[in-house]
């Protein structure tokens, strides 16, 4: 199994805190069959720069000699104008792939610049753009159909498996995952304390209310993504 979206580098962004927190939730990962962690720390462009970004994130990937799992370097990039000054963002993407993990404003209300900006990004960079944790966003949560504008223009979605586990959130994201809405999953942890990864009871919920079917497509949408195929597209069904 992939976990496609996590905070396990130390040193770099609001996750890991040190080496020991790292494999602490390596540790955690393995113990739910992962595999295979795709790195994402934040990247600004605002606060710093692309390079500097990079050779950090991998030096602290190199810190992890120990990792029982692969670990594959990757960015959870801020969508901003200043991102458009790099001639290429290929080293924010997962490796050797197109995908790119995007973070949107959490705006209650999106105006035609995020979606130009998307645009952009498939366009210009020709990257896919993959919604980190699209059930967070209040533009979402006011207008589901939001979702398929963006799937509309080419991006692949992501909802953090903690939003399955949270009961408040539960019936809203199953909804989701069952019209099709949701491509692939991400544990999004980010520490041992507040913010660890819930994978495997997150996709029992998925199998006991929607089927075995919609945990196999997720999870192979996963490893497509990783390999740089594109996910299963799935039509999207109208639902209120
Ligand atoms: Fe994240």
């Amino acid at each position: 199994m992939i976990d496609i979206h996590t905070h396990i580098l130390p040193f770099i962004d609001d996750g890991a805190c040190d080496l020991n927190e790292a494999y602490e939730l390596i540790k955690l990962l393995d113990e739910q069959n992962v595999q295979t962690a795709v790195c994402t720390p934040h990247f600004n462009p605002t606060k710093v720069s692309l390079d500097e970004f990079i050779h950090k994130r991998d030096k602290s990937l190199s810190l992890l000699v120990e990792s029982k799992i692969n670990l594959i370097p990757a960015s959870e990039t801020a969508l901003h104008p200043y991102l458009f000054h790099y001639p290429d963002i290929d080293g924010l993407c997962i490796k050797n792939t197109r995908y790119l993990l995007v973070e949107l404003p959490f705006d209650k209300k999106w105006d035609n610049p995020v979606f130009d900006m998307l645009e952009r990004l498939c366009s210009f960079y020709n990257v896919i753009p993959i919604i980190a944790h699209v059930e967070r966003y209040p533009a979402i949560k006011n207008n589901v159909r939001i979702i398929e504008k963006l799937k509309e223009s080419g991006c692949t979605i992501q909802l953090n498996t903690t939003s399955i586990i949270d009961k408040k959130n539960r019936k809203r994201v199953l909804h989701y995952i069952e019209n099709g809405y949701i491509d692939v999953l991400g544990s999004d942890c980010h520490n041992i304390k507040t913010r660890y990864p819930i994978i495997r009871d997150a996709l029992d919920i998925v199998n006991i209310n929607l089927g075995a079917k919609y945990n196999s497509q997720l999870i192979e949408n996963a490893h497509l993504i990783i390999d740089g195929k594109e996910r299963k597209r799935k039509i999207i069904y109208i639902m209120e």
